[in-house]
């Protein structure tokens, strides 16, 4: 069974009087340990399918299933049509399921500028994550420690955002999505940011662990380079699913 799975997708986006038909029918499998890109030039939809598979966005049509089950049911679907937004218990129920499955690592990083290393790694411990819930103080400090030098950051652990480089940000952002234990990490062009050396490195260490914790990576990008370290790239144009 797939991981996660969208079927006939559609995504429509309403712009006063005219209406941006950003996917139109997309079909899409991904399995457990997968290492894939969405790839396509600038307003393809990338972002859009990201969002979706992320749950931070609903489609206008169409199903998401999460380990076989449907995030979306049809009676959230046409409340959302009809009233351009969901209930609150639909939205709970997503935010939920959202948080235990999916970690999320920006373009822009999205830091806690307040917060050092450490802190912003630790901050998923306060979400109540099914997944680290159980974990008692001294193994979630082990586990961050694992994880700030899994990422190469053991000297830089009480400094903020501020004083690293990008590449290091982007580090601490993936140690932070890990740290949730989620299945799933979705990124949308990671190295958008990074110059082209650090860009490679933070795929480098992405694909070390989806090798070592067996996480499905899924993170856009339109630079030929990323592109080519991807174990399964599926490329959209306009919308729609052009290679796979
Ligand atoms: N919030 C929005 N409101 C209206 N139109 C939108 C919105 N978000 C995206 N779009 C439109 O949907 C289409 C797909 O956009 P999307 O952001 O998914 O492209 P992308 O492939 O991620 O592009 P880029 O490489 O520039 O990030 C584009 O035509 C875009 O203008
Ligand atoms: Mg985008």
């Amino acid at each position: 069974m797939a991981l996660i799975e969208l079927k006939d997708i559609k995504k429509i986006y309403q712009m006063g009087a005219i209406q941006v038909e950003a996917l139109k029918d997309i079909n899409l499998s991904i399995e457990k340990g997968e290492f894939l890109t969405i790839s396509g030039p600038s307003g393809s939809g990338k972002s859009t399918i990201l969002n979706i598979l992320g749950l931070i966005d609903m489609p206008n049509a169409g199903k998401v299933f999460i380990n076989g089950n449907p995030v979306f049911t049809d009676e959230d679907q046409k409340y959302y049509i009809k009233n351009g937004k969901i209930s609150r218990e639909a939205d709970s129920r997503i935010c939920r399921i959202r948080k235990n499955n999916v970690g999320i690592i920006f373009q822009s990083f999205n830091l806690f500028p307040v917060l050092n290393v450490y802190q912003n790694i630790e901050y998923p411990f306060h979400l109540g994550i099914e997944n680290i819930r159980g974990m008692k103080k001294k193994e979630q400090k082990e586990w961050i420690m694992y994880l700030i030098n899994r990422v190469g950051l053991e000297k830089w652990v009480t400094h903020r955002p501020n004083e690293l480089s990008g590449g290091q940000r982007q580090r601490v952002a993936i140690a932070r999505a890990l740290a949730t234990k989620a299945p799933i990490i979705l990124a949308d062009e990671p190295t958008a940011n990074l110059d082209t050396e650090t860009g490679n490195q933070i795929l480098q260490l992405m694909k070390e662990i989806n090798k070592e914790f067996e996480t499905t990576f899924i993170f856009s990008t339109h630079d030929q380079k990323i592109v080519d370290l991807a174990d399964r790239v599926v490329k959209i144009l306009d919308g729609k699913i052009i290679s796979n």
